[in-house]
């Protein structure tokens, strides 16, 4: 971000992540859709050969841990979040790091692996942070990366902005698929995997780890019957009852250059 006005707008940004994810940490924790999953599999396969891992705003250490689990002798649990990494550190066989995703306090070089999961639409530069996954990692190293994918639609992708940061204050931007290859790709990657996915999620669960106000919610409520929410979250709704919601995530597998 070049404007100071950019750069206040980031820090802001960051200071509302962390008080609301400092709440949530147990949540996380215990969270089904963050402990287990095809994509926490995939993520953990593609990194499974590495000696030493970064796993980026690692939340409650589930993806640190499956890497564990995957057999990656070294794993770094880094959040910006302090009580997220005390949650990673004291659950799972893993080394924690408190660190900005877009300042990354390792050496150049540092890891043969770096994953990073359902976390960088709350980053407000996320090229910044390409530029850094990238930096830490040894040539050759993999980055397994997955996030909440925007529609390629720029009215529909809009829309679930919104949803979204009525769902969670903290939430800055999703980015379709196409934004992510082309950064990732502009930042010296080779992208060897790209997909979109949609994971079927409980709609009063997945509002309820976030906690929203009471006002959001009911604004929530109401968006959600909504012919924009059907078509990006393919909402099937029955006796006025959410029966079906589900999330787009995109997942990519890209390796810097030996
Ligand atoms: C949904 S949780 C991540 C879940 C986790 N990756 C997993 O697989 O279970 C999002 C995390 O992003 C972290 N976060 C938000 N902004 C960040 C930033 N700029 N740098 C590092 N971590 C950040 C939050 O503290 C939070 O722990």
């Amino acid at each position: 971000m070049n404007s100071d006005g950019g750069q206040d707008a980031g820090r802001d940004a960051k200071r509302e992540a962390m008080s609301s994810f400092d709440e949530a940490a147990d949540a996380y924790l215990a969270s089904d859709v963050h402990r287990a999953g095809e994509d926490l599999n995939t993520l953990a396969e593609w990194s499974a050969d590495a000696s030493r891992a970064l796993d980026v705003a690692c939340g409650a250490g589930h993806t640190a841990n499956a890497l564990v689990e995957a057999g990656v002798p070294s794993v770094v649990a880094a959040d910006a979040t302090p009580k997220m990494v005390r949650t990673a550190t004291a659950n799972f066989p893993v080394a924690g790091a408190v660190a900005d995703a877009e300042r990354l306090p390792f050496r150049t070089g540092s890891f043969d692996a770096a994953t990073c999961r359902v976390a960088a639409h709350h980053f407000p530069d996320p090229e910044a942070f390409v530029r850094e996954v990238y930096r830490v990692l040894a040539p050759g190293g993999t980055f397994a990366f997955e996030d909440v994918a925007a529609p390629e639609d720029s009215e529909l992708a809009d829309f679930t902005d919104r949803f979204e940061t009525l769902r969670d204050g903290s939430h800055v931007k999703a980015h379709p698929q196409s934004q992510w290859a082309a950064w990732l790709r502009d930042g010296g990657f080779e992208i060897e995997v790209s997909t979109v996915g949609r994971i079927d999620l409980d709609f009063a669960d997945w509002v309820d780890r976030t906690d929203p106000l009471a006002a959001d919610r009911e604004r929530l409520d109401e968006l959600v019957r909504t012919p924009e929410a059907a078509d990006a979250y393919e909402v099937e709704v029955e006796d006025d009852e959410v029966v079906e919601f589900s999330n787009v995530k995109v997942l990519m597998r890209a390796r810097k250059p030996a």
